[in-house]
């Protein structure tokens, strides 16, 4: 089993690019499926979970190349009596939902497991479903429901048509199955509450790219005029805000120097902020980012909160700074509602953290079933050891732990990192870390 063996503490130094967003990717080629022709696809990260939608795409019958971040996709010969040779692959990931919206202006009918994907607390998928229903989709409750031990999203509709759809909570996915479920709908559909990450608005570009009449992605409101059909087109995906939240969090972990280049420098205001805050020193230009990391860092206090809040999937790695302040810091997760797993594995590095899962409730304290909070000790250093990545974000947390630990860290887990980080382990060493992969059979 390959491990990630790292000696720290080696501050970071350089010049890196990052490559596209893997949240923008994963719901680009599912919407590329709605053409009538192939498109082309640039600056596509190389990770599991892209190489897991390929194997769904081309076992659905599309033909799919992949080489040097540059995927061209034909759709034209998917066929809806394949969807039942993809369960497994479903299985694995989050983003094998957007399936659904795609499927259902495809065929108007698909019959899929649940997705899977990062054990992060309770991730329902009832926005998906209220959305799908507005739109005219009969879903049948029964089989999704949480009892079924093999849950199944069975949906139809005789056609698809335009309606005001109104969310709960700004979700990323249910906003990209709305708009890949509303593009080729019959009539207007407006999105309220409509999630505005990055990613949200580059899958809303590329749909546009290929035709499709949106306006007003990036805004908690988005117009979406049904067309008949669309077209392949030539696209470049964003830089991934999270990998460059990741590298920059990473360079003030380790008292390094770290531009990231290729960027949109806005997307990570509110990380740029916060590392402000604890007393770093960062500069960006029109498209890079540069992070220089001080000494003593100052205990802060961050919520994550969709965007432009602080990103959730940045919790993790900030948390391991945190750690390395010499005050004491809170995080308090509000989007997630176990995504605190992390901190057990920091213990073991001395950390000093106390995940809050009680609630004062009628003048004393009650257990609550969600890690919404934790107070991290500003112990300001951290030792190597042996820990595991619970997760894709645990485990780029738990990298960055061993870069600014001293002595020696070995992390396993490491498939959980690879599905969103293309090659990390080059990456760090290219900025200068002692890091390798090593085969521990
Ligand atoms: C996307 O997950 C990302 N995954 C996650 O990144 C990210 O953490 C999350 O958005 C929030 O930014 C992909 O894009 C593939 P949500 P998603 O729907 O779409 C609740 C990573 O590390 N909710 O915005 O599942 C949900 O339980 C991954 O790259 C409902 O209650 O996130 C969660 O508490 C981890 N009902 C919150 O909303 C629904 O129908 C946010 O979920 C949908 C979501």
């Amino acid at each position: 089993m390959e491990k990630i063996v790292i000696n720290g503490t080696k501050p970071l130094k350089g010049e890196l690019y990052v490559t596209g967003a893997k949240n923008a990717a994963l719901g680009i080629l599912p919407a590329a499926i709605l053409a009538d022709s192939p498109s082309v696809i640039d600056n596509v990260p190389d990770i599991s979970d892209i190489q897991h939608y390929i194997t769904m795409l081309r076992k659905l019958g599309a033909g799919v190349r992949f080489e040097n971040h540059r995927l061209t996709i034909d759709p034209r010969s998917i066929r809806p009596e394949n969807i039942r040779n993809i369960d497994e692959e479903v299985k694995s990931m989050r983003a094998s939902y957007y399936l659904y919206g795609a499927l259902l202006t495809l065929f108007k009918k698909v019959t899929m497991p649940l997705p899977g994907g990062c054990n992060l607390g309770d991730r329902p998928i009832d926005q998906h479903v209220k959305a799908f229903n507005a739109l005219g989709v009969d879903i049948d409750k029964e089989k999704i429901s949480k009892e079924e031990t093999n849950p199944i999203f069975d949906g139809h509709c005789d056609k698809l048509t335009g309606a005001d759809i109104y969310f709960d909570l700004p979700s990323v996915g249910a906003t990209i199955n709305a708009l890949l479920a509303s593009v080729k709908a019959e009539g207007v559909t407006m999105l309220y509450n409509a999630a505005k990450e990055p990613h949200v608005v580059d899958v809303a570009n590329f749909l546009v790219a290929m035709g499709a009449r949106i306006t007003g992605a990036g805004t908690d409101t988005i117009k979406i005029r049904g067309v008949e059909s669309l077209n392949g087109c030539e696209y470049s995906v964003v830089a991934d805000q999270i990998c460059i939240g990741t590298y920059m969090i990473a360079a003030a972990a380790t008292e390094g120097d770290v531009t990231v280049k290729g960027i949109i420098p806005e997307h990570l205001d509110s990380v740029t902020a916060k590392l402000r805050e604890m007393g770093n020193d960062i500069t960006s230009g029109d498209d890079w980012i540069r992070v220089v990391g001080k000494r003593p860092l100052k205990g802060v206090t961050v919520r994550t909160k969709p965007y432009p809040g602080f990103p959730t999937d940045l919790q993790q790695p900030m948390g391991v700074l945190m750690c390395l302040a010499d005050e004491d810091s809170e995080i308090y997760e509000t989007i997630f509602t176990d995504r605190f797993q992390y901190t057990e594995q920091l213990i073991k590095m001395g950390a000093d953290i106390r995940v809050h899962r009680t609630k004062e409730m009628d003048g004393e304290q009650k257990e609550i079933d969600a890690a919404r909070s934790a107070t991290f000790r500003g112990v300001g250093k951290l030792k190597g050891a042996e820990i595991l990545s619970n997760d894709l974000r645990a485990g780029a947390a738990m990298v960055i732990a061993g870069l600014a630990a001293e002595g020696q860290t070995i992390v396993s887990g490491i498939e959980h990192i690879e599905r969103g980080y293309e090659d990390i382990v080059g990456s760090f060493r290219a900025l200068g870390a002692d890091i390798k992969k090593v085969d521990f059979n």
